[in-house]
């Protein structure tokens, strides 16, 4: 199955489905494993608080993939202050775009606040920007601010929220309504069913983030990995952890995780979420090889 979406043609992927950013794991050796598999992988450049570092890991991960991947930057409100400290930070941030884009990399996630400085960077250099929200209102602001797609991510998601967070299927069909940019869905997504209706609701590409906790390559430690497969996600103070605003709980594995029992190589985390969608539209009469959502 082609699968064709605004999102797959915009950045050449094989499959609509974006990594999350990870902040702690998200570098080279997870991150080729996503784009070499289909997605697009995503290096999460306050990884490295040395630049040098950062600027070799953009190396490694063109020597272990020859396919698109991209470089996000969290940026948490308290920093971003207007004063000499949020200038400050500002360069510092953009001192990882030059050295992304002399690397050649032209593909950027943000998460967080006032992004639309590194957008206007990525722009002059011919790059696309994607911005990551919680809020619909914030989505249409980084639309009107030159952003190339949103990341909307529901309740179900795991991250900073926002106390008026919605959850992904509000987020997704009434932001399809709100924007006009390519919408990639995040919150809760973990299997083939969440992936498939996450693009029937609106969504041009998915974004994993819990899911990819369950894999063998995935480099969290893998005590702490059994020990998230272990966890019951209907139990109060998981649903607690989750649904109810805390900022402090914001690393807690989303409901995500249910969806798996034990910890499986990439490749067939997303071979399965692959024929498992196809096969869903097998059963309801699609005959046809190539998905397209592009004329909605
Ligand atoms: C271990 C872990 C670390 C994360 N670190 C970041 C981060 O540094 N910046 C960010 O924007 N999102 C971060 N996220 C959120 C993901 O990028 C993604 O938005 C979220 O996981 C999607 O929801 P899901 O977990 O239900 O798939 C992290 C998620 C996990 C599981």
């Amino acid at each position: 199955m082609i699968w064709k979406t605004k999102i797959t043609q915009l950045l050449n992927l094989r499959y609509p489905l974006i990594m999350g950013a990870f902040g702690g794991w998200g570098k080279s050796e997870f991150a080729s494993v996503f784009s070499n598999v289909g997605g697009l992988g995503i290096i999460a450049a306050l990884n490295f608080p040395n630049l040098e570092d950062f600027k070799k890991d953009l190396q490694n991960m063109k020597s272990l993939t020859t396919k698109p991947f991209g470089v996000n930057l969290s940026l948490p409100h308290h920093i971003l202050r207007d004063n000499e400290e949020g200038e400050k930070t500002r360069k510092r941030y953009l001192d990882y775009i030059e050295i992304a884009l002399d690397e050649n990399c032209h593909i950027f996630t943000t998460s967080g606040y006032k992004a639309a400085f590194i957008g206007k960077r990525v722009h002059e250099a011919g790059g696309l920007w994607f911005h990551k929200c919680v809020l619909i209102k914030h989505a249409v602001s980084a639309e009107k601010q030159g952003a190339d797609g949103v990341t909307l991510v529901g309740l179900e998601g795991t991250g900073f929220k926002n106390p008026l967070t919605n959850t992904t299927l509000v987020n997704v069909t009434l932001g399809r309504k709100l924007l006009k940019i390519p919408i990639i869905a995040a919150g809760g997504i973990g299997d083939a069913r969440g992936f498939l209706s996450a693009l029937a609701l609106g969504a041009d590409a998915v974004c994993l983030g819990t899911a990819l906790m369950a894999t063998e390559e995935c480099p969290v430690p893998k005590n702490i990995k059994e020990k998230w497969l272990q966890l019951d996600i209907f139990e109060e103070s998981f649903h607690d952890k989750i649904y109810k605003y805390n900022v402090k709980n914001f690393m807690a594995p989303s409901t995500a995780i249910g969806h798996f029992e034990k910890l499986v190589p990439l490749q067939t985390l997303i071979e399965e979420l692959i024929t498992g969608a196809t096969k869903i539209l097998d059963s309801w009469g699609f005959d046809h090889d190539e998905l397209n959502t592009l004329d909605p």
